[in-house]
């Protein structure tokens, strides 16, 4: 499997007319590489490829990292990789530009003297947008983990109940059932807070006559689900139903119409233009979704800015909001996969709006 990546990495590599590519950001070694330790690094070359690290994960790399040459590093890693690259005379290193701090920057240039860096952008988050047939199948689990947790939790809340208390019971639920964590930390939002498009669940507690609403998802298997429901607890009013439904005839008609070739921009078209129409498209101020994957926020994004044209194995978040300060708010999300004919729903929780206690 991370042969394949390689490969392709390294496509990516001689259509950027780089010669040598070291990978330092653990999400995309990871991803390279299969190791998930804390520290090391990918350095690859047209002919080689090697993974170095340090000698605390000399048997952790050796029984995940396959097919790599393996080099233990010393105090100071760079100078490994400048001996490597030295003798076998290259004198220009790329690196990624968006994980490696100035400090860094600065250090390994006067490492690797003699060695010019040459900053690339997104050459393995570019690979990660398109989710293999062994990530769809881990990624449909983390998504039928967060709906088990949705049924789970809604049995449950009740006015009188802590947010924090909420996402607690559900960060347990979850864990016991395969998650390593969750994906972020979980929102619980009730009443008034349910208008903080992210708010985190707080000491807040639960009332009477309130939207409640859960965005959360189950880091499983290295992959994250990422899932929104908002309910009434108590009794509905007209001003709920009336949001809630803006949002979900919004969010229906993004699913129903989203497909490949689409561009990021038009797909967030289809759920904003819905809530406009009714007269809220002040209050939808955030992108329609965003890729998933490793990380809970990765390439493609559904916004107004995305140019990224939508391809089959891409898996998205589709999530319209109307938040209302001072009376609340409503998200609904699903992930989903691109196909090669359309869409289809990872995740599968109920829609309707479902009143509690
Ligand atoms: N579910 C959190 C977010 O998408 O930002
Ligand atoms: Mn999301």
């Amino acid at each position: 499997m991370t042969i394949d990546r390689v490969q392709k990495l390294r496509k990516a590599m001689n259509d950027a007319g780089i010669e040598a590519l070291l990978i330092s950001s653990p999400y995309n070694r990871t991803y390279i590489s299969g190791f998930t330790g804390s520290a090391g690094l990918v350095l690859l070359t047209h002919e080689k490829s090697w993974f170095l690290t340090d000698f605390r994960y000399r048997v952790q790399a050796a029984q995940q990292v396959h097919g790599f040459d393996m080099v233990e590093y010393g105090a100071e890693p760079m100078e490994s990789v400048r001996e490597l690259l030295t003798e076998r005379g290259v004198g220009k290193l790329a690196f990624e530009q968006e994980h490696v701090t100035y400090g860094q920057y600065l250090s390994w240039t006067s490492v690797l003297a003699g060695i010019s860096l040459q900053p690339v952008s997104s050459l393995v988050e570019e690979l990660r947008m398109y989710k293999d047939e062994s990530e769809l199948t881990i990624m449909a689990e983390a998504a039928e983990l967060a709906d088990r947790t949705f049924a789970h939790i809604t049995g449950l809340i009740r006015p009188g109940m802590k947010e924090l208390d909420i996402a607690l019971e559900m960060e347990v639920f979850m864990r016991s059932h395969g998650a390593t964590s969750s994906s972020f930390d979980t929102i619980v939002a009730s009443g008034e807070r349910s208008a903080l498009p992210h708010g985190v669940a707080s000491s807040r507690i639960v009332g009477t006559n309130e939207f409640v609403k859960l965005d959360f998802g189950a880091l499983y298997n290295g992959y994250c689900s990422d899932i929104t429901r908002t309910v009434v607890v108590g009794k509905s009013t007209d001003k709920h139903r009336e949001i809630y439904n803006i949002v979900l005839e919004a969010q229906l008609h993004a699913l129903e119409h989203i497909k490949p070739g689409m561009t990021g921009r038009e797909a967030d078209a289809l759920a904003r233009d819905v809530i406009a129409k009714y007269g809220y498209g002040d209050s939808f101020g955030h992108g329609t979704g965003h890729g998933l994957g490793m990380e809970v926020h990765e390439s493609p994004r559904l916004s107004k800015m995305s140019d990224t044209v939508l391809q089959p194995g891409m898996v998205v978040t589709v999530e319209p909001g109307i938040y209302i300060p001072g009376f609340g708010g409503v998200r609904i999300e699903d992930d989903i996969v691109l196909t090669d004919s359309g869409i289809s729903v990872l995740t599968s929780s109920p829609k309707d709006l479902i009143i509690l206690g």
